[in-house]
């Protein structure tokens, strides 16, 4: 019998991207989602991908009895993997109860659920955000945690505890984090990809809405930093390499494999990229000049960051095979499909 696994977030960027990987692997998946930062059509995305049309229930989790009622009809969850969050950086500084309440309720929700109904496995979503400027590159998961520069990331801090702490009290619920550098690109099919709301706040969504015309330009936040051309440095990694990831940590808990009950893993390309290269990396892609110009630094980046992700590599098996251009490439060809065939379809 398939294994049934629980995406909360599943109509999200990494989600979605997730919950194809999970069908295509032959897994069960039913997703739950608010849609309070996606659109329902992800789901046809996903099912002209796979040829399955995973089950989908709209349901914000921090509705406890909603939840509870959902997982006591289900019965059948094997494993759940919790990407639903919000995830602005800028947002959670203006708000930051807004963050608190949500990011972390919907968590303790799912962990009260799991003991409730039996549910053994749960992978979480989090992010190098938890190892602020590190003093040593590249980071493993040894390297200090750091005070969070941001609600949004204290969060996720507080969120890693909440489940070290909950398997520890439990006597049968496992746990994985995993903490993604930065993510970008698009499923190879451009069926999906990431939506963001408004005017973007990431890197690459910006770019190719700058390449096709959306954007007037990209401002270049700082060439003043400490790094070999001054712009900062990042691990960018492609989003299908990270959702094989999920769909390896799922494997790992289902079948035992762990060394402890909770685990971490670093997930990154493991090399640093500067933005002037990410900009010439869209260049050499699209074949179109990127207008751009340099800009004050932005409040609350860090310098240089990239991973050590020998502990997946050696652990989970994974590793990123997919390079900077073929991410870029697949936001591109995902940006243009979009504003032709999708933008305003819901
Ligand atoms: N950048 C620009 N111009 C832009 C947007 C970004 O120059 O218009 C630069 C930023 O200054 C930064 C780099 O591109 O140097 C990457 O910025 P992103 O916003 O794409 O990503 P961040 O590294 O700031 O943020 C990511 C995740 C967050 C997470 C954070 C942790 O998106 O969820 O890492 O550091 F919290």
């Amino acid at each position: 019998m398939k294994h049934h696994i629980l995406v909360t977030g599943g109509t999200g960027y990494i989600g979605s991207h997730t919950a194809v990987e999970l069908i295509e692997e032959g897994f069960r998946v039913t997703i739950i989602d608010d849609l309070s930062n996606s659109e329902i059509g992800v789901l046809e995305g996903i099912e002209a991908i796979t040829g399955v049309r995973p089950e989908f229930e709209k349901m914000n989790i921090c509705d406890q009895e909603k939840l509870f009622s959902m997982l006591r009809e289900k019965q059948d969850f094997d494993a759940i993997i919790h990407f639903a969050a919000h995830k602005s950086v800028p947002e959670s500084v203006q708000q930051p109860l807004k963050y608190y309440r949500n990011n972390l309720t919907s968590l303790m929700n799912l962990l009260a659920g799991m003991e409730k109904h039996r549910i053994p496995c749960i992978v979480f979503s989090s992010s190098c955000t938890v190892y602020g400027q590190p003093d040593v590159l590249p980071v493993t998961e040894k390297s200090p945690i750091q005070p969070a520069a941001s609600p949004y990331g204290n969060t996720k801090r507080i969120a890693e505890e909440i489940i070290s702490d909950s398997v520890v009290a439990s006597s049968f619920i496992k746990g994985i984090s995993l903490r993604y550098f930065n993510p970008i690109g698009a499923h190879q099919s451009a069926l999906i990809g990431e939506l963001p709301l408004g005017v973007p706040d990431n890197l690459v969504p910006y770019i190719t809405q700058t390449g096709i015309g959306i954007r007037p330009l990209l401002r270049v936040f700082g060439n003043d930093y400490n790094t070999p051309d001054g712009t900062p440095i990042r691990d960018y990694l492609h989003v299908v390499d990270l959702a094989r990831a999920h769909v390896m940590a799922i494997d790992r808990l289902l079948n035992d494999r762990q060394k402890k009950r909770y685990e971490v893993f670093n997930l990154g390309i493991g090399k640093g990229v500067s933005v002037l290269e990410m900009i010439q990396s869209f260049e050499r892609v699209s074949g179109q000049k990127l207008n751009h110009e340099i800009h004050d630094r932005r409040p609350g980046d860090i310098e240089k960051i990239w991973a050590d992700t020998s502990y997946a590599n050696t652990e989970l098996g994974w590793r990123a095979e997919r390079s900077i251009d073929d991410a870029v490439l697949s936001a591109w060809n995902w940006e243009q499909y979009y504003r032709k065939h999708i933008s305003g379809r819901s």
